[in-house]
C-alpha cells in the first residue's frame, strides 16, 4: 500500500549510511510504487552541493548498490527528480543554511528528520530544528546507533532528543529489527501452534545465538573506540535474544511487543564479579600470513598511535534470563569480526527424550534442534531422528526437515532500510527500540564493559578464519555443550 506523501530530511545526506543504505533502500520501495514523485528527499549537509550534484549523487548510490537487474533508466530518472539538497553548518550557526524553501507546509504530508550524524550534533539539529520552527507534533525524527557508548551518555542523548520530541515522534534504529528473517522469528513463534508448547525450560536445554562476520573491523575509527560488545551485543544481539525469549505480546502493537522485550532485558541475570570470568570471554583477531593468503590481524590495521589497543573483536558471553519459562536455560551469544565464515543464526537446542526405547538400535537418539538461519541462505531447520530406510533394522539417523527461502520464495528479500525507512512515515514504532529498552540494555552490559576495562588481561587472541579464541569453546563445552555446526 502506498504511504502518505512525505518530505524526507537526511542530516548527514553526504556520509555513507546514506549512499550505502538509505538511498538504495528508498529507491525499491519507489520502484514498488509505495510512493512517487510527490514526495521528496533533502539532503542536508556541510558540503555545498546543488541541487543537481545530489541528484547524481543519488544516481551514483543506486548504480553501485543496487542490483543490476533492479536498474530501470526511466525510474531512476524520475527517483533521482525527487531529491533536493541545503548546503547547512548546524555545529556553526553561523553557517545555518534554511530548509524553509525545500519543506512543505501542508500537514498532509509527513515530515520526517533522519540524523544519519555523529552524536555531537544531534543536540545543535534539533535546536535548530525548534529555533527554526520546523518542528511539528507530528513529525518524527530517526535516530541510528551508536545511540551512546554506556548508559549515561545515551541518556543525554535522548534526553536531547527528548528536549524537543516525544517518545512517540522517536524512531531508534537497530536496523536487524528491520531484517526479514528477524521479523519471521514473530511469525515462526506467534502464527503457530506448534512452538509455543515447547518453547520453555521444560523442553529446552539452551539457545545460541550466533551473528559471525568475515569482514574485519576495518579502518572505521568508531570500532576501536566502540568493540563488539557496544557494536553488536549491546544492541542487535540482544533484540534478537528479546525475540527469541519474551511472552506472546496480546496484540502486535508496537508498545505490546516493547513492553515483553522490556521485560527480557530486565529479567537479564547481571554479569558481575568473578561471574564475568566465568560467563564472558573477548577475543581480538591475529592476521595469518601463508605463501597463499595474507590477512592482516587487528592490530595491523590500526594507525601507529592505536597500536596496542584492547577493543575486542570478538565477544562469547553465556546470559541467563531469570524468570519462569527461562530459568536454568542458558543462552550462549557469540559474535566476531574475521571469523570462519559469515553467518547469523539462532539454535534451539531441545531436550533429550526422557526414555529411549531404541536401546538396540544403531545410533542413539539425538536431542532436536532448530536452527533459525537469519543470513545468508535464510531458512529454517528442524534436525530430527528417523529410522534409517531400508533393511538392516531399526538405524536412528538424524535429518533436516528444511525451509529455505530462497527455494520456496522467489520475491527479492527487501533490505531492513526498506521496511524501517517507510515504517517512519507510517508511524509505526514496532520495529524501533523505546528508550527504556535501550537502557535496560546498556545497564545489563555496563558492568561486563567496566569489569573487561579493570581485567589486567588482554582480549585472547583468534587467528583470522576461525570460530573465534579457544576460551569460546571453553565457554560451552564447560556446561557440557558445544557450539553448534552445520553439517547438513
Ligand atoms: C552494524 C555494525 O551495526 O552491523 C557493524 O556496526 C556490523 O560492525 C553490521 O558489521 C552487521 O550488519 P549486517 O546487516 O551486515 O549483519
Amino acid at each position: 500500500i502506498p504511504v502518505q506523501p512525505f518530505d524526507y530530511v537526511v542530516f548527514g545526506a553526504t556520509g555513507d549510511l546514506t549512499k550505502r543504505k538509505l538511498i538504495p533502500a528508498l529507491y525499491h520501495r519507489f520502484k514498488d510504487g509505495q510512493f512517487d514523485e510527490s514526495s521528496r528527499i533533502i539532503g542536508v549537509s556541510r558540503s555545498k552541493l546543488s541541487d543537481a550534484e545530489f541528484q547524481t549523487l543519488a544516481r551514483d548510490s543506486v548504480a553501485e548498490f543496487v542490483e543490476p537487474a533492479y536498474q530501470d533508466k526511466a525510474v531512476i530518472d524520475r527517483f533521482a527528480s525527487i531529491f533536493s539538497y541545503v548546503a547547512n553548518d548546524v555545529a556553526d550557526e553561523a553557517n545555518w543554511g534554511d530548509l524553509r524553501k525545500a519543506l512543505r507546509d501542508d500537514p498532509k504530508i509527513v515530515r520526517a528528520f533522519y540524523l544519519a550524524v555523529g552524536p555531537d550534533l544531534i543536540g545543535p539539529i534539533c535546536d535548530y530544528l525548534s529555533k527554526k520552527k520546523f518542528y511539528r507534533r507530528d513529525a518524527r525524527v530517526v535516530i541510528e546507533k551508536p545511540l551512546g557508548h554506556d548508559l549515561r551518555s545515551s541518556q543525554e542523548i535522548n534526553d536531547t532528543v527528548a528536549r524537543i520530541f516525544k517518545e512517540d515522534q522517536v524512531y531508534r534504529i537497530d536496523h536487524y529489527l528491520g531484517k526479514e528473517t528477524v521479523q519471521n522469528l514473530l511469525a515462526l513463534r506467534f502464527a503457530n501452534i506448534l512452538f509455543e508448547p515447547v518453547w520453555n525450560t521444560t523442553h529446552i536445554d539452551h539457545i545460541q545465538l550466533t551473528v559471525a562476520e568475515s569482514v574485519g573491523a576495518g579502518t572505521r575509527g568508531y570500532y576501536d573506540e566502540s568493540g563488539a560488545l557496544r557494536d553488536m551485543i549491546q544492541n542487535h544481539m540482544l533484540q534478537l535474544l528479546c525475540l527469541v525469549a519474551m511472552e506472546p505480546p496480546a496484540s502486535d502493537d508496537a508498545d505490546a511487543l516493547r513492553d515483553e522485550k522490556l521485560k527480557v532485558l530486565r529479567s537479564l541475570k547481571s554479569i558481575i564479579g568473578e561471574a564475568v570470568g566465568r560467563c564472558t570471554v573477548r577475543g581480538q583477531y591475529r592476521g595469518v600470513a601463508s605463501e597463499t593468503t595474507s590477512v592482516k590481524g587487528y592490530q595491523d590495521e590500526l594507525p601507529e598511535d592505536k597500536r596496542g589497543s584492547r577493543t575486542e573483536t570478538f565477544v562469547a558471553l553465556k546470559a541467563e534470563i531469570e524468570n519462569w519459562r527461562w530459568a536454568g536455560v542458558p543462552f550462549y551469544l557469540r559474535t566476531g569480526k574475521r571469523m570462519a565464515t559469515r553467518v547469523s543464526e539462532i539454535v534451539i537446542q531441545f531436550r533429550s527424550i526422557p526414555h529411549s526405547i531404541f536401546d538396540h538400535a544403531e545410533g542413539a537418539p539425538r536431542p532436536n534442534r532448530l536452527i533459525i538461519r537469519l543470513q545468508p541462505d535464510e531458512g529454517v531447520k528442524l534436525l530430527m531422528m528417523i529410522k534409517d530406510p531400508g533393511p538392516g533394522g531399526m538405524r536412528l539417523r538424524e535429518v533436516p526437515l528444511n525451509l529455505s527461502f530462497a527455494q520456496t520464495f522467489e520475491e527479492r528479500t527487501p533490505e531492513a532500510y526498506e521496511r524501517l525507512l517507510l515504517d517512519v512515515i507510517r508511524g509505526n514504532q514496532t520495529l524501533f527500540m523505546r528508550r527504556d529498552e535501550l537502557e535496560a540494555a546498556w545497564s545489563w552490559v555496563d558492568p561486563i564493559r567496566e569489569a573487561w576495562t579493570r581485567a589486567s588481561d588482554a582480549p585472547q587472541p583468534y587467528s583470522v578464519g576461525t570460530w573465534g579464541p579457544t576460551g569460546a569453546i571453553a565457554l560451552i563445552e564447560r556446561d557440557g555443550r558445544t557450539w553448534h555446526e552445520d553439517g547438513h
